[in-house]
Parts: C-alpha cells; structure tokens; sequence
C-alpha cells in the first residue's frame, strides 16, 4: 500500500494524503497523521466518503469528545454537532476570526469538519496560524505580551444578552440548559505553550478575548486591535476551498478560523466532532 502523504500548503496547514479514513488507521499511520497534526496544527483531507460512524471512530482515535453544548447534534448521534446555513438565514456560525472553545477552563483541543452539502459557490473557511503570527512579533512585543493574561467569555455571543442569541440562526439551537456552564468569565495566557508541539502561540482572539487581564478596555483594545491585525496578514493565512469529500481538522491552541458568508441563498451543512483539550499554561 502507498504511504500516507503531508503535503504543506503554501500558507498554513497540510494536506494528508493515500488515506482512506472510513477504514480503522494502522499505528503507524495515526502516527503519521498526529505528527502532521502537532507540526502544522491544521491539516486537510479530501475525497473521503465516510459515515458518521467513522467520523466518530476516527475522532476517538484522539481522544475524548466533546459534546457540543450549543449546537444541535446530528440526528442520532449526539457527539456530532450541525454547523448548518440555511437558504433563508441570513447570518452564518463562525462568520468572523475566532478560535472555539477559548470561553472554556480547559478550550477544546480541536475540531474535525466534514462537509456534508455545499452550496454551489463559496462558503470557504479561512485559517490563520497563530505559531507563525507570533514568532513574526518584534522583539519588543514579545517582552510586552511576556506574563499578561486574557479574559475570554461566550456570554456576548451566545448568552442571554446577545444579539446573536435572538438572530434566529444560532440562537434557537442553543442548548440552554447546559449553555450557563460556558457563561463563566475564564482567563488564559496571551500567549500559550502549545501542549503537542511546544510552540509558542498567540492565545487571544477577536470573538471570545475580552480584555487583558486587570486593563481597562481601553488599554486593552489598544494592545488587541494592532495584534489582531499583524495575525490576520495573509502570510499568516490558508483559505480552504470546500468540495464534497472534504474535511478540516483544526487545532483550536494553534489557529483562528473565520466561515465565509458569501453564499446567501443556498444551504451549507457540516458536520462537526469536537474534541477534548486541557487546561493551558504560558
Ligand atoms: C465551527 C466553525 C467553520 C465553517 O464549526 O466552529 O467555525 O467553515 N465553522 O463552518
Ligand atoms: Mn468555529
């Protein structure tokens, strides 16, 4: 049989190739897989056809999952999460840079994106690499962010006061029951150890960062808006082109991801596991 391939992409991320992931993977292929995985923190796979099943055999492969506490799961499987656009919603999740879960203790370490129905144009999702967007920092920058931590909270996006919640797309799938255990302001390092590769990372992002700890707004935005803008430089950047048969894996610690919403009309169905992380640490 060929051996699997890592082919990187000109931006971040790479490409895994010969796999076939509807079938149990050998040792030495996960092997393969989880250091592709550890050195680019986001890797692609195409023309897979696989059921739910083997997208939770596969996740399983990595660890725990977890069970989304926002989204409606996929019809008899609860570790799935629907990441659905419908033609007539207007706005779409994940429409801006964020990283998931960084309103969590311990953020998710990642998640696994199938694509299940694509609208006929558009709908791509970008990547950025925070590894990469904080080793271009100067030096004087890097002494700046060297201790601060980070105030994340999910409550302007999906709790009760939020817009969002009442728009009517993401809104009524909220689980609500479990969605107050999210609402509890965390606070993480600006800039993070990666766990798997040892990194250093840029651990705020525009979605869920809101303030640097102890810093007034003011102050913090001052020091947030110039870091969100070097991170999303192109450089820093994939932009992923969807086909039926594709599927993204994302390390939540290493990336930020934005979901294009330029396919209005149309319906984009995806499915989504989400796996365990840990607690993070400087
Ligand atoms: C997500 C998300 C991106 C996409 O599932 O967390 O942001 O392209 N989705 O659907
Ligand atoms: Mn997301």
């Amino acid at each position: 049989m060929t051996a699997i391939t890592v082919t990187p992409c000109t931006g971040p991320g790479a490409e895994i190739g010969n796999v076939d992931l509807s079938q149990p993977l050998s040792d030495e292929d996960f092997a393969t897989i989880r250091q592709a995985f550890a050195d680019h923190g986001l890797i692609f796979f195409r023309d897979q056809t696989i059921t739910p099943e083997q997208h939770i055999a596969f996740a399983e492969r990595w660890g725990d999952i977890n069970v989304n506490r926002f989204f409606t799961p996929v019809d008899g499987y609860p570790e799935i999460a629907e990441v659905r656009k419908e033609p007539d919603q207007k706005t779409n999740i994940g429409g801006g840079w964020h990283t998931d879960h960084s309103y969590d203790q311990e953020p998710a370490m990642g998640s696994i994106l199938v694509a299940r129905e694509l609208p006929p144009a558009g709908g791509d999702t970008m990547f950025a690499d925070m590894a990469a967007a904080y080793d271009a920092l100067d030096a004087e920058t890097k002494a700046k962010l060297d201790g601060l931590e980070a105030v994340h909270s999910s409550k302007h996006i999906f709790g009760g006061e939020s817009a969002y919640k009442d728009s009517g797309d993401v809104g009524e799938r909220l689980h609500n029951a479990d969605a107050a255990d999210a609402l509890d302001d965390v606070v993480h390092p600006v800039v993070i150890t990666h766990p798997l590769s040892g990194k250093k990372i840029l651990y705020v992002n525009p979605a869920f960062t809101l303030r640097i700890k102890g810093w007034t707004p003011e102050a913090s935005l001052a020091l947030l808006g110039p870091l969100y803008g070097h991170a999303m430089q192109d450089e820093f950047v994939t932009r992923f082109e969807w086909k039926p048969g594709s599927i993204a894996f994302w390390d939540n610690r290493a990336t930020w991801h934005y979901a294009l919403n330029d396919y209005q009309g149309e319906r984009r169905l995806m499915h989504r596991i989400t796996l365990e992380g840990c607690a993070l640490a400087a």
